[in-house]
């Protein structure tokens, strides 16, 4: 009960320092006073009422100072038009595992070329195949388009690529953490080499890619981070054992959700989940299993990549100013059932 009075109390102090224009220290003291009041026998103790609540609310300093000091939200976009607000025009997109003929990474960056933005992409292992997606996004688009090599499961090389793409490009606006690989083993059959390489590719990589440009968005007041995460993070997938790869993609959900509290005052941080998308990384799983994924997807079919890229253009854009910490799952109805 004192903590939802406090709560109420808080929000009555921001408002009357913003209708009554007097500072924070003048509303802070008014109602302390109120506080003191309405709560004697716990407010005696001390005179500075916002000691008391840290300790009763809040853990950390961290957590407990934005009550206390002035919000910077994120701004509302200048434009109105859906063109506006979905134009990438004069922004850098960076999506790493663009490497693939017809994988979600070129789609996402096919999607942002389309609505004017430059793009850098990276490979693992598929050089000729990022390099021929790069130059077909420049001459498709009419935009600049870059192919670097990065390994995102160590850090070190993520450093490298973004002060790489902020030399050529001379910033990043957005970040589509995509590159990722698929589990073949269950906890059981599979090593401990084995668990460990998907934790790495799949969730480490992710939190690589948020340490090395979460300072750039920091520092520029904005920026948009979007990671490809997966339904495996929501269900569990039937029948192939693959726990590594589930627990990597639940993590990046909680990951997304967890950094757009950290980067609440400039930037946005959400993650897609497609479900089956026909994009090569599944061929080696057999025919008779692929068709039976399919009989347990509400919409019978698996998706095509095309049909993911207007999401990330979303979440990459500013169409999504008010999103964030979100996750949008795109299985076709494969979690509903
Ligand atoms: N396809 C699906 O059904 C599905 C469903 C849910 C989520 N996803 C996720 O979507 C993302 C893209 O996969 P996709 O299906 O589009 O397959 P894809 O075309 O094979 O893309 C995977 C990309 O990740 C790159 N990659 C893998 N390990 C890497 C590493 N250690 N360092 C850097 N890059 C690495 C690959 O690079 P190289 O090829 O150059 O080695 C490739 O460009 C992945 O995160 C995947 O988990 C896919």
């Amino acid at each position: 009960m004192l903590a939802g009075s406090c709560r109420r109390l808080f929000r009555r102090q921001f408002r009357q320092v913003e209708k009554d224009d007097i500072s924070q220290e003048t509303a802070t003291e008014l109602h302390s006073a109120k506080l003191r009041s309405e709560f004697p026998s716990m407010v005696k103790k001390t005179n500075n009422y916002q000691i008391i609540l840290s300790s009763l609310l809040y853990k950390s300093p961290r957590t407990f100072h934005p009550l206390f000091s002035p919000i910077m939200p994120i701004e509302i976009p200048k434009g109105n038009s859906l063109k506006d607000l979905f134009s990438l025009k004069d922004k850098v997109v960076v999506v790493t595992g663009a490497s693939g003929p017809r994988g979600i990474g070129l789609e996402a960056a096919r999607g942002c070329a389309e609505m004017g933005g430059n793009i850098a992409i990276t490979y693992f292992s598929r050089r000729e195949g990022a390099e021929a997606n790069a130059k077909a996004l420049q001459e498709e688009y009419g935009i600049k388009a870059k192919a670097y090599k990065c390994d995102t499961s160590k850090w070190n090389e993520v450093q490298e690529l973004v002060a790489n793409v902020i030399a050529d490009f001379g910033k990043i606006d957005s970040f589509i953490a995509n590159a990722g690989r698929t589990a073949d083993a269950g906890v059981l059959d599979g090593s401990v080499e084995d668990w460990e390489n998907i934790i790495q590719a799949d969730l480490n990589s992710v939190f690589y890619c948020a340490k090395a440009v979460g300072p750039h968005f920091k520092e520029h007041g904005k920026g948009s981070f979007v990671i490809t995460a997966s339904m495996s993070g929501h269900i569990v997938n039937y029948p192939q054992e693959q726990t590594s790869y589930n627990v990597a993609k639940a993590g990046c959900i909680h990951m997304a959700r967890s950094l757009a509290n950290e980067w609440r005052d400039f930037a946005r941080v959400n993650s897609i989940s497609p479900g089956y998308i026909d994009t090569g990384l599944s061929d080696f799983v057999d025919e008779e299993t692929q068709q039976g994924w399919n009989r347990l997807i509400p919409m019978g079919r698996s998706s095509d990549p095309k049909e993911l890229k207007a999401a990330y253009v979303y979440f990459a854009s500013d169409a999504s100013t008010y999103t964030t910490g979100a996750d949008l799952r795109i299985d076709g109805g494969y979690i509903c059932r």
